[in-house]
């Protein structure tokens, strides 16, 4: 049997990125919380992510070489705890819910769009990446005119999310980085001087429990923790029901189901990182404080101790809690949003655009950590105009 630094290296080899989920099957064999040797572990199992993901003896590794260095994904208590507070506050339920009129028109005007231009279609470029974005500045209030130079900046920036991204996208990043925080910082001045109603204006006008530093980190996370994230869910959602293709119908009558269960399959993000913050105890192992762990939500979503026969797609699957937007103090702010954005998009897509089909292999992007497509060509064989409501 490979041991489990073996196992570690297949994974991050091309193979393991395509499909890690046989190697995943072989990590759990070697236990929930495997050991890489000093300082290193993998939690493999769902109660060992899960459990790790709550335990406030792990924290994430704080700052960073980028700005995004003080959001909350690179802060632990007391600051995470100030920070979340207050942004949660401002990024609400109500606010999300309220986006499903802007979530709607944008999937139709995306699909009028791919429809002028024939009847096939790159699905990711010319859908899937639009999507999120357009949402996502909709709620922040960054303008439809500055949408197209904003894209491929915010998604160099990406790469921040990486764990173990390549040196060229670091640079790629930083510049990215840099040229982000020029922009917010311009618009929180203005809409200091002329608030609206959307996110940036409410947060600009916090200025006691926040730094002008923190307020432009967590505006660039808010930006980019959503869009290559959702574009993901969508790619990685349809790939499925093309493997799948006699669920599509059942897809219209429980859209809910269907993206839970994508998240769950094949989860857009596959793995995020611990340290533990003092020496503790976690599933019978001693672990030294300042321990790097890599929890693997890829493996927990695939564990047949949590769900039954894993490998097999299912959207009538009771209780299916997956982990894709992690746990404890860090769990997805934007999850309600994402969830919205796959169960409008899916159902839209699929009355649409009649017998939906890839057209030929998709491309799959290199990484790990962030799993999705490149690009997805697919075709449709009948195009409906848009529903009489709208
Ligand atoms: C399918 C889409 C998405 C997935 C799979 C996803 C996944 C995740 C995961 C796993 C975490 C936890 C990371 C950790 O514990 O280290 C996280 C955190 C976060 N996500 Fe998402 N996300 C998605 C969409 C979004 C959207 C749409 C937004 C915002 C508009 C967003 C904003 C955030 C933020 C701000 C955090 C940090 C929360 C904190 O540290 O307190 N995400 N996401």
């Amino acid at each position: 049997m490979a041991d489990s630094l073996e196992l570690f290296q297949e994974l991050i080899a091309p193979e393991g990125r395509e499909d890690p989920y046989p190697i995943y099957a072989a990590l759990r064999e070697q236990g929930p919380l495997v050991s890489l040797g000093e300082g290193h572990m993998l939690a493999t199992a769902y109660e060992a992510v899960d459990g790790l993901l709550r335990d406030p003896a792990f924290g994430v590794e704080e700052g960073g070489a980028f700005f995004e260095g003080s959001s909350l994904l690179r802060s632990n208590p007391p600051d995470h705890t100030r920070m979340r507070r207050l942004i949660s506050g401002v990024f609400t339920a109500r606010r999300v819910a309220g986006q499903r009129g802007a979530v709607e028109a944008t999937t139709h005007r995306l699909i009028d769009e791919m429809c002028s231009n024939g009847d096939t279609a790159d699905i990711m470029a010319d859908f899937a990446y639009h999507l999120p974005v357009n949402i996502i500045c909709e709620l922040l209030g960054v303008p439809e005119e500055d949408r197209d130079w904003f894209r491929p900046v915010a998604q160099d920036f990406t790469a921040v999310l990486e764990a173990t991204f390549e040196p060229d996208d670091s640079a790629a990043a930083m510049t990215a980085g840099l040229t982000l925080r020029r922009y917010f910082a311009a618009m929180v001045e203005q809409r200091r001087a002329q608030p609206e109603d959307d996110l940036v204006s409410a947060l600009a006008s916090e200025r006691v429990s926040i730094t002008d530093d923190e307020l432009l980190a967590n505006l660039a996370l808010l930006l980019i923790a959503g869009f290559e994230t959702t574009t993901n869910l969508i790619g990685n959602g349809l790939r499925i029901l093309f493997d799948h293709p006699a669920l599509a119908a059942e897809l219209l009558l429980r859209p809910n189901d269907f993206v839970e269960e994508f998240l769950r399959f094949d989860p857009p993000v596959q793995l995020t990182t611990r340290v533990a913050l003092q020496d503790t105890v976690a599933f019978d192992r001693k672990i030294a404080q300042g321990t790097y762990i890599l929890t693997l939500i890829g493996s927990a979503n695939r564990d047949p101790k949590r769900f039954p026969d894993p490998d097999r797609f299912d959207p009538a699957r009771p209780n299916n809690t997956p982990i894709s937007f992690g746990a404890g103090a860090h769990f997805c702010l934007g999850a309600a949003l994402a969830r919205l954005e796959a169960q409008v998009a899916f159902p839209i897509l699929l009355q649409r655009l009649a017998g939906l089909r890839p057209t030929g292999d998709p491309v799959r992007r290199p990484r790990l950590v962030l799993r999705g497509y490149e690009s997805m060509p697919v075709s449709w064989s009948a195009a409906h105009p848009s529903f009489p409501a709208e």
